[in-house]
């Protein structure tokens, strides 16, 4: 079998097939993934077996790992392998063995309230539901995003920047040790432009991270509630957009400063088991 990277139908996204990423891979296959990961922004691959420490060891050939957030349990899914972290809605003997559980999580970047997010994540799908259950990925292109922005909205969102909050989780959840926000102008989390230039390129993209508890410093409340809400609803659009419908094997490796995701809820009596890696940023945003 051959490589072969194939852009899905819509404006992000590639499939990789030809390739068993479990074992040592040559550099040209390294290359041409990481080629397909910065300019489609979501790398696809079907088919992969793979143990944790198979994708502990494919991520690396992308980076240094980063270890997940908190999350709201105060320890890691794996104690074995802190640096993976479990999505899941499963549960064993009453407690949860991942994150994220089984409702919607909202647009979102991974781990924007940092000051360094990481660069891309991993997510290689164990368990899956049926596909009439719900649980399918979307994924949205920034750099799309930013460049279809009307003039205004481009005017306003130039030299600003938003809060991004690190108190809940991207299902709502609230992540251990920290309070509740009532007021956005108080959220906890790292500032980061609301535009973001690529350093290799010099490509422009939106930068959201999430838009609940978002504020935008030196703006009037309300000003900051309208301007976040136009373009969110401008970077969310279908037409930015691609859907993925998780088969077991499944492995998604996301460019995670140029995309947001968010992922439909699904069936609580179905289930669901994803391990995710993340690659550390090297990037300050600006
Ligand atoms: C995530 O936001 O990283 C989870 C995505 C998913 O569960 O498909």
């Amino acid at each position: 079998m051959t490589l072969s990277i194939r852009n899905l139908d819509a404006a992000l996204g590639a499939e990789v097939s030809g390739i068993d990423v479990s074992g040592p891979l040559p550099k040209a296959a390294i290359d041409a993934i990481h080629d397909a990961w910065r300019e489609r922004l979501v790398v696809v691959f079907h088919g992969q077996k793979l143990s944790d420490p198979q994708l502990i060891a494919f991520s690396g050939n992308f980076g240094e790992l980063d270890p997940p957030g908190p999350n709201p349990y105060g320890e890691p899914f794996l104690k074995e392998h802190p640096e993976i972290n479990v999505i899941s809605n499963v549960k064993e003997n009453g407690k949860p063995i991942g994150n994220l559980g089984d409702g919607e999580a909202v647009w979102h970047a991974d781990m924007t309230y940092v000051d360094v997010p990481p660069k891309a994540a991993l997510l290689h799908a164990l368990e899956v539901p049926p596909p009439e259950a719900g649980g399918n990925t979307h994924f949205a292109n920034m750099f799309m995003a930013y460049e279809a922005l009307p003039a205004d909205l481009k005017k306003a969102a130039g030299g600003k920047v938003a809060v991004h909050d690190a108190s809940r989780n991207s299902a709502g959840m609230l992540r251990k040790g920290y309070r509740e926000i009532t007021d956005v102008r108080e959220t906890v989390g790292a500032h980061h432009p609301l535009v973001r230039t690529d350093p290799r390129t010099g490509r422009k993209a939106l930068f959201l991270g999430r838009r609940p508890n978002a504020y935008v410093p030196g703006l009037e409340l309300q000003e900051s509630e309208a301007l976040l809400d136009a373009l969110w609803d401008h970077a969310t659009q279908p037409r930015f957009a691609m859907r993925h419908e998780w088969k077991v094997g499944d492995l998604l490796m996301w460019n995670n400063l140029s995309v947001l995701h968010r992922r439909d809820p699904f069936d609580p009596r179905t289930r669901r088991v994803m391990h995710r890696s993340q690659i550390k940023g090297d990037e300050r945003i600006a």
